[in-house]
């Protein structure tokens, strides 16, 4: 993708970041994947809370939508997540408009292959590997040069419960998503002390990506989960605050599952 001036909706100098937020201050997170579903919901929940947000896709149109949605705390940077130059240029974009990276939410991800694991050409794996792992290590280590590794910071990864276990019929997403889970393990040793980096592993979240899975069938899918519905992008949302507040500030290393109690069926026979 061409360099290109960021889609913005904030002033440069503006006042405009919250009450009691010098602008100057305000936490600045980079949120991958940020144009719908649960990484627009992240974003959402972060500018709430006082932060500002750079979100990427690919949907150039999506994306100017989405920071207008996003209000004046809100940039995008369109691109594809696992293209090194892309990742490059939105880290380059946060810090010249912003001055910081103190939040990296690696989001982007997707799953082109829905079929057993030994139907999956390699090469199509390979692409999934790229898009879901490659992306966020790329901006994980990205964001360490360019920032955290002086300033500090936290990572959080998102996941799947599919990376946690066998699943039916998305086996090559689910080693794409224990891949982030060891990735996130790995990356929090080695980023200690100055970042911690945590990982989300989500049930079925209701979302654009999600819907085959439950659409036309939601009340019998959500019935087998203990808390009796499905996930939504704010569950995601609260759990991706929580691990980038100060209140986490002795977590890392983890995976936070977030799946309605739908594991602890795992044993009913
Ligand atoms: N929904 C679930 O049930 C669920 C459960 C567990 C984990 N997850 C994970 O949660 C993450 C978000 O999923 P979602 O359900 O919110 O999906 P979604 O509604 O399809 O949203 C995906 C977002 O990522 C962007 N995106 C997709 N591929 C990208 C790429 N290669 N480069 C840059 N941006 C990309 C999309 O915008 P563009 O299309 O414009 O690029 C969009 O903003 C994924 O990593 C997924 O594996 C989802």
């Amino acid at each position: 993708m061409s360099p290109e001036a960021p889609l913005t909706d904030h002033e440069p100098n503006d006042e405009r970041h919250g009450p009691g937020t010098d602008r100057a201050e305000a936490p600045v997170a980079l949120v991958s994947g940020g144009t719908r579903g649960i990484g627009f919901g992240v974003a959402r929940a972060l500018i709430a809370r006082g932060d500002r947000v750079c979100v990427t896709g690919r949907d150039r149109e999506r994306l100017a939508e989405a920071v207008a949605e996003l209000g004046p705390r809100a940039m995008g940077v369109a691109g594809k997540a696992h293209d090194p130059a892309h990742q490059k240029e939105a880290i380059e974009q946060v810090l010249e408009s912003w001055g910081r990276i103190d939040h990296l939410v690696n989001n982007a991800g997707s799953n082109p292959a829905f079929c057993q694991l030994t139907d999956v050409e390699p090469a199509l794996l390979a692409k999934i590997f790229e898009i879901n792992v490659l992306s966020a290590f790329g901006f994980a280590r990205g964001v360490w040069e360019a920032w955290q590794r002086e300033h500090g910071g936290t990572i959080v990864n998102v996941s799947s419960i599919a990376g946690l276990g066998a699943t039916p019929l998305i086996g090559g997403y689910g080693m794409t998503k224990a891949a982030m889970i060891n990735m996130t393990q790995q990356l929090a040793q080695e980023m200690a002390p100055q970042v911690r980096v945590n990982v989300v592993a989500p049930a079925v979240v209701k979302t654009r990506f999600a819907s085959p899975l439950y659409e036309g069938n939601e009340e019998a899918v959500s019935s087998v989960y203990p808390l009796k519905r499905l996930g939504v992008p704010e569950d995601v949302a609260a759990a991706v605050a929580f691990l980038t507040s100060a209140g986490a500030g002795w977590i890392t290393g983890e995976t936070l599952v977030l799946d309605g109690g739908v594991r602890l069926n795992a044993n009913l026979g």
